[in-house]
């Protein structure tokens, strides 16, 4: 019989096949410092366009001084248990009825991590004879949610309101014959490229199908709506939204999630989530910073504006300069350009090394073969002169590329390895 590990041996899966080439610099770097505009990578000061941080919160003096002293009062434990058992407080009910009144929804739950949170929520809002239609571009927690589910699923082309449709004629009639419902899922703001899931056209079809409607708003909640409420709200439908998803992985720079809802749904939840009933507590640490960090979204609109300032001065400066920002609506800028892999590498390691500029770089299999995708996240914390540098370093490493530098480089780096 074969040894279990001998397949982890031969196949070390799409992408830990590159670890021996990336592991260190364009997967798992270390980025050191306080989570700000500038940070250490390798030893060297570099402008941050990678991380989530939208509204600056990470390194906020108002919330550092909270996240300690809940620290100082309570250590990073407390509360021990789950909910159900042990794990209760009047902070987590508060921040709970703070949330919901927040997003415009009768209750929320708070969840511990959202890639868990989201699952288990799929799981315990379908039995087997419950249909899912669900956008197959969709987060790979939503994904692996799906995969809990006993019945039967069907994707629609990525925010493709005409393929939704024929799948929701599918799903009903399907339906139809289990006795069961239908539950459509997509994402307020897909993360990757930027663009917005279609809510309200999703909404609309709520007149012609019955189901109900999950959405994934870990990038929108805090960055769009009049208020941060986040997609729906700014697409006027976050009424219609049957059961709001967001994680404080982004805009709340923290860790923890919440789900939103009519009380109905989060007090069965509340009964049937088994990914908090049979798991600790979010922390006292996480709970008390959610409140500030949530202060701070509802009583410091500045910080909205000026993230958009930035989005706005950081798109428009790349437009102008005829970068493809693909369908970008929201604070995430993908930059397009056409290139192989070892180009990208080589391009990269250009921009962090003699530019210092540290973004995201993504490539085949998740975006289509010969395109480079570097995606930067502006927060309210970057400086009109980190988007001026950037601005120009992307102008000058678009010349390289196109003069052939990126693919000498990379020659050169590969006859290295060979010889
Ligand atoms: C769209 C989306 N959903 C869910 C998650 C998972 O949230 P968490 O980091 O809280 O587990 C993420 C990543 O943070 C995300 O980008």
């Amino acid at each position: 019989m074969r040894d279990l590990f001998a397949r982890i041996r031969e196949n070390k899966g799409p992408l830990g096949k590159w670890a021996s080439q990336a592991e260190g610099y364009f997967v798992f770097p270390k980025l050191e410092g306080s989570i700000s505009n500038r940070m250490k990578f390798q030893g060297k000061e570099v402008i941050t366009w990678s991380i989530n941080d939208y509204l600056g919160l990470a390194h906020h003096p108002e919330v550092m001084a909270v996240d300690a002293a809940s620290a100082a009062e309570h250590g990073a434990a407390y509360p021990m248990g789950a909910r159900m058992m042990s794990g209760h407080t009047d902070f987590h009910e508060q921040l709970e009825n703070e949330l919901a009144d927040f997003v415009g929804k009768e209750a929320s739950y708070l969840l511990n991590f959202g890639y868990q949170g989201i699952m288990s929520a799929i799981d315990a809002l379908v039995s087997k004879d419950d249909i899912i239609v669900y956008d197959v571009d969709a987060h790979a927690c939503i994904i692996d949610g799906v995969r809990l589910h006993m019945g039967k699923r069907f994707t629609y082309k990525h925010n493709d309101i005409e393929s939704l449709e024929k799948n929701l004629d599918r799903a009903t009639k399907m339906a139809e014959q289990t006795g069961g419902g239908i539950l459509v899922i997509t994402e307020g703001v897909f993360g990757m490229r930027g663009e917005q899931g279609k809510l309200k056209e999703i909404a609309a079809l709520k007149s012609k199908y019955n189901f109900r409607l999950l959405v994934d708003d870990a990038h929108g909640f805090g960055t769009l709506g009049k208020t941060g409420a986040g997609a729906g709200e700014e697409q006027g439908v976050q009424d219609q939204i049957d059961v709001y998803f967001a994680t404080f992985a982004k805009s709340m720079a923290g860790i923890g999630a919440f789900l939103a809802a009519d009380q109905e749904v989060i007090d069965y939840l509340k009964y049937n989530l088994r990914s908090q009933m049979f798991a600790k507590s979010l922390p006292m640490i996480f709970v008390k910073g959610g409140l500030k960090r949530l202060e701070l979204l509802r009583s410091r609109p500045e910080l909205k504006d000026k993230l958009w300032e930035n989005v706005n001065a950081l798109q428009n400066g790349l437009r102008e300069r005829g970068f493809d920002l693909g369908t970008t609506t929201t604070c995430v800028t993908p930059v397009y350009l056409k290139g192989s892999i070892p180009e990208a590498m080589a391009l990269v390691k250009d921009l962090r090394e003699n530019y210092g500029i540290f973004c995201s770089i993504v490539v085949y299999p998740v975006i289509p073969k010969g395109l480079i995708l570097l995606r930067l996240i502006p927060t309210a914390v970057h400086t009109m002169e980190d988007i001026q540098i950037t601005l120009d370093a992307f102008s000058s490493i678009r010349e390289r590329l196109e003069n052939g530098t990126y693919q000498r480089l990379s020659a050169a780096v590969a006859a290295q390895m060979e010889g």
